[in-house]
């Protein structure tokens, strides 16, 4: 049982930057839509109007302050025992270890720079913005491939919505930080229910106008 908790715990850390980037659109975006507001030749749009600019950039600058944070507080207050279900668990979180090792030190070195903690939580920035960026990279394959098949902006999509953007951001920085396959296994379910729920509460509280 505690492995498998260490596992959702080191995989729900890990994908944190791509939740955030993908969630904070919805209030941080709008304006000019990054297809500019063209059309395809089947004529509808390419991305359409719940794709934009700002909602990209902001969601790979949050994904980039959540890696910071991670990075921060993981050399800072962590590690620490957690009690849980009576059986103390050591946090022995795999992505900071993954900071520690393989390609960051080699980046590091590489950039010139000491492994500090200012230069680690830069590093947090870097690699949470880029899973970010590739995250939202699938929402956009995502919206791409719904305009196709007729389905208008902000209809869903059972699935694709849900897990495109995670499936793409972790296969994106998985040449960066070459996750274990079970933190996949267990973030595909979870993501998907994690979703579907964050989405439900943005509809009751009025964040967004569709409950999917
Ligand atoms: N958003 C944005 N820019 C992005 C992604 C999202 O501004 N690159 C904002 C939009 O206001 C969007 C909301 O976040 O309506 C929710 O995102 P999402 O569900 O991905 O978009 P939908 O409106 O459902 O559009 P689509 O059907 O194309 O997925
Ligand atoms: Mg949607």
């Amino acid at each position: 049982m505690d492995v498998l908790i260490q596992i959702f715990l080191d995989s729900a850390i890990f994908v944190l930057p791509l939740w955030f980037g993908n969630a904070s659109p919805t209030i941080l975006g709008g304006g000019s839509p990054i297809d500019g507001g063209r059309y395809w030749p089947d004529g509808k749009r390419i991305l359409g109007d719940g794709k934009t600019i700002r909602g990209f950039w902001m969601g790979v600058l949050s994904g980039g302050v959540i890696g910071a944070l991670i990075a921060f507080i993981g050399y800072t207050i962590l590690p620490i025992t957690l009690v849980l279900a009576e059986t103390p668990i050591i946090m022995r979180l795999e992505y900071l270890e993954y900071l520690n090792s393989g390609i960051i030190p080699i980046l590091l070195s590489q950039l010139n720079l000491a492994t500090t903690l200012d230069n680690l939580t830069l590093l947090g920035f870097v690699l949470g913005s880029l899973m970010a960026f590739g995250g939202l990279i699938g929402d956009i394959i995502g919206s791409f491939i719904k305009r196709r098949r007729g389905i208008e902006r902000g209809h869903t999509f059972i699935f694709l919505d849900q897990l495109g953007f995670l499936v793409v951001g972790m296969i994106f920085v998985f040449p960066l930080i070459p996750w274990p396959i079970q933190w996949f296994l267990i973030q595909v379910p979870f993501t998907f229910i994690l979703h579907i729920l964050a989405n439900l509460i943005g509809y009751f509280t009025g964040i967004q106008d569709v409950p999917l």
